[in-house]
């Protein structure tokens, strides 16, 4: 009923009257009232003019599905929303519930007290600074094919970015940069069967207004938040909304319709790697390489010692030669 209450407030302009929405929703006016200063108590501001009723004035910046839904035009993804103000990690409630949540679904929090980033490294995630979130996937592909859902999902997030005003690059498959830095990464974990996908989590953190001395350590050098690079500010509800918008015809597109070329595009005329000498780090090797280009399977090709090599997995680490690009 709140839900119903704050959909109206918001596609309201006028004021809307107690008594009429009281005699709409079949309850009493106090039972309006109570609504009401609910919703002021989460951050509403809500006026109340005399003989007519209540405006909505401003929303709070938070992320749940009642704000998101102005934005999203999906079908499937974000549709069903878990949102949290404080979890340890999205990616980890997606993975104890994935059995029971459906494709689409997205585990949203403000917070996380043990943000999960690759190769066991954590991710910072401080309140409401950022935009973490995990999204639920079942699709009906073979696992060698899910490989390619990262750069799916990074190149929803450079157009989603880029709708917010922000110019971004992928370093492949998983990172998206912004002036030279880290803003966000992509944590895809996957079960599966031999053949067959059971789910993916797709986990996504944006840092968006964090300050450099919340990253610290050796972090400052190689991550950034977006506000403090760019003179501007982000609306994580519209981000958000949007890189769902854009994840859900990017991905339809090849769960579907077998059709990679879209993201294979925004990955080639986005990629920070194409032309550039890079290490490849693995555990115990470093290896200088130069990057060609991205093949039509979204892997990396490199010319090493004069051959031509295809990386295909994430699980190399790449850094420029006096730094993280
Ligand atoms: C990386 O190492 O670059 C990947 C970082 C992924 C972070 C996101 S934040 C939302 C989701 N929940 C997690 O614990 N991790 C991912």
């Amino acid at each position: 009923m709140k839900d119903r209450l704050l959909k109206l407030l918001k596609t309201s302009e006028d004021c809307i009257s107690g008594e009429k929405v009281s005699r709409d929703f079949e309850v009493s006016r106090t039972y309006i009232w109570k609504l009401i200063n609910e919703l002021r108590e989460e951050g509403y501001q809500i006026e109340s003019v005399a003989r007519k009723g209540y405006r909505l004035k401003s929303s709070p910046d938070i992320l749940s599905l009642a704000e998101l839904e102005t934005y999203l035009k999906t079908a499937t993804m974000g549709r069903q929303i878990d949102y949290f103000e404080r979890i340890d990690s999205t990616n980890k409630y997606g993975k104890t519930h994935a059995n029971s949540l459906e494709e689409g679904h997205v585990i949203v929090a403000e917070e996380q007290t043990e943000g999960r980033g690759r190769l066991g490294r954590s991710w910072i995630s401080n309140d409401r600074k950022g935009l973490y979130f995990s999204l639920i996937l079942k699709p009906d592909l073979p696992p060698v094919k899910a490989s390619k859902l990262t750069l799916i999902g990074a190149a929803a997030v450079v157009r989603g970015l880029l709708d917010q005003g922000v110019e971004s690059f992928i370093k492949w498959p998983n990172d998206i940069i912004v002036d030279g830095k880290k803003v966000c990464g992509i944590l895809t974990e996957l079960s599966c069967e031999l053949d067959m996908v059971n789910y993916i989590v797709m986990g996504i953190g944006i840092n968006i207004r964090q300050a450099k001395e919340d990253f610290g350590g050796e972090l400052e050098a190689k991550a950034g938040s977006i506000e403090s690079i760019l003179d501007l500010k982000i609306n994580r509800q519209k981000l958000l909304a949007s890189i769902l918008n854009y994840f859900e015809i990017l991905y339809y597109d090849y769960v579907i319709r077998d059709d990679f070329s879209a993201s294979l595009k925004v990955a080639r005329e986005r990629s920070i790697l194409i032309g550039r000498e890079v290490y490849l780090l693995t555990k115990d090797k470093k290896t200088l390489a130069k990057v060609l280009d991205i093949s039509d399977q979204g892997e990396l090709e490199v010319l090493v010692d004069g051959q031509k090599k295809t990386i295909y997995t994430g699980e190399v680490s790449i850094r420029g030669l006096d730094g993280y690009i």
